[in-house]
């Protein structure tokens, strides 16, 4: 694809439904009893994984657009798959039913495309079982075989902030006898401790620690989904690298776990506004992000958990400012879709940016001008997104290998885009 530059980014938009949401309330959906109805369900190629996974489970989903129903019978309703789950590109489809098909009485096998049979699931396996299911990997890689059974509660402390390895926990845990705890080094996405009790499910939380008791069923919900607030952060940087540019999103998740990324940009020296209109089940408003003169910053360690996901755009952001970028604590970017650290340094350093890959982050000296070049998705949505706005801010046209996996989060993306520059 080729990527030519846009003299600014103008607009308001409305986000296609938040992934890791979307992912929960089906999944939570077909656990329960009742029908679900899901509104504004994301139309990222990952959540339509996770829907066909449920298929393949004997799950009745219903999908009109980014409408959702799910005719959920309970888990006991789940039925052995005639062959593989495929959950394609997405780690989160594989491992949140990875959990909760520890606590069925079949055997199920789960993998999914070449990126995601690259990465690691030892992580999720570990601790099912010790929980009581078979949960076997290869080489700590998909194909994951899980067979399910009786399980017991446990108390597990994860050694990374991951979101997917404690909602498998938590959910074979509902499954399990007794009293099942995560506890985690750094706060992670909470989405399923928010989402469980719309279903009914109580989760007890205390700092880092979320408790669910065994045997609790869940009840269908009707659940809204706000718009993907990670897709937004490529949209923000764009608009503050840009100049004379100015967006709106609307309906945008406003998860804490979530938005460290704008306080990030805020450091910076950006014009990001951050509008909270809403806070339950989650917190959800606008963004508006205008065109700014942005510096360097060191990124708090701390803080990696809860913009994870968008250091692929805030690199790009880096590369724009003035002075040092600092981001350290990152190693889980390693065994992203690609390895994040790497292919951000190949990306802007072939347009021209100065970045410095680290073991566990990057260094990004600011102020060069970009020139567009020949760069690589390495099929992953999120590297081929970043360098699209990148490309937007450099001098040429760029061609993007590999840049359709957008698809993987956001099908809309370029479109927006075009919309933004004023030529949609
Ligand atoms: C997700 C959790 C994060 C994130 C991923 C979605 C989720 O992964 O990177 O895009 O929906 O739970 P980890 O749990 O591996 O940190």
């Amino acid at each position: 694809m080729r990527i030519e530059p846009a003299p600014s980014v103008r607009g308001r938009f409305r986000l296609p439904g938040d992934k890791s949401i979307s992912h929960r309330a089906a999944l939570f959906g077909a656990l329960a009893e009742g029908p679900t109805r899901i509104r504004n369900y994301s139309s990222a190629a990952d959540c339509a994984s996770t829907l066909e996974c449920l298929r393949a489970l004997g799950v009745t989903v219903d999908r009109r657009g980014d409408e959702v129903t799910v005719d959920g019978r309970g888990p006991d309703s789940w039925t052995r798959p005639e062959g593989v789950l495929d959950a394609g590109n997405s780690g989160t489809t594989l491992r949140l039913l990875a959990g909760a098909l520890a606590g069925r009485p079949f055997q199920t096998v789960l993998t999914g495309d070449e990126s995601l049979r690259r990465r690691p699931v030892e992580r999720v396996a570990a601790p099912l079982r010790t929980m009581g299911a078979t949960a076997l990997t290869t080489d700590g890689r998909p194909p994951l075989t899980i067979g399910g059974g009786r399980l017991h509660g446990v108390d597990c402390e994860l050694s990374v902030a991951s979101a997917q390895v404690k909602t498998a926990i938590l959910l074979a845990g509902l499954q399990a006898e007794g009293t099942t705890t995560v506890r985690e080094p750094a706060p992670s996405r909470d989405h399923t401790e928010r989402m469980l009790p719309v279903f009914g499910v109580p989760v007890e939380r205390h700092g880092l620690a979320a408790t669910v008791h065994g045997g609790a069923s869940l009840r269908g919900a009707e659940i809204a989904v706000p718009g993907d607030v990670s897709s937004a952060a490529f949209l923000v940087v764009a608009a503050l690298v840009l100049p004379d540019s100015e967006i709106h999103l609307e309906g945008v998740l406003l998860s804490p776990t979530r938005t460290a990324f704008a306080d990030v940009l805020q450091a910076m020296g950006g014009d990001v506004e951050v509008r909270l209109e809403s806070t339950d089940p989650e917190p959800v408003g606008s963004i508006v992000a205008r065109s700014s003169s942005l510096h360097g910053t060191t990124v708090d360690p701390a803080r990696v958990a809860a913009l994870i996901d968008e250091v692929p755009a805030l690199a790009v952001a880096a590369t724009f400012a003035e002075g040092t970028f600092t981001l350290t604590g990152a190693k889980e970017l390693r065994v992203k879709e690609s390895d994040r650290i790497a292919a951000m340094a190949e990306g802007l350093g072939r347009l021209g940016g100065r970045v410095r890959e680290l073991p566990d982050g990057l260094v990004i000296e600011g102020g060069s001008s970009l020139r567009g070049a020949p760069v690589r998705s390495h099929g992953d949505h999120r590297i081929a997104m970043a360098l699209a706005v990148a490309a937007l801010a450099a001098e040429g046209p760029t061609e993007i290998e590999g840049a359709e996996c957008a698809t993987v989060s956001f099908p809309e993306f370029y479109d927006f885009l075009d919309r933004g520059a004023g030529r949609g």
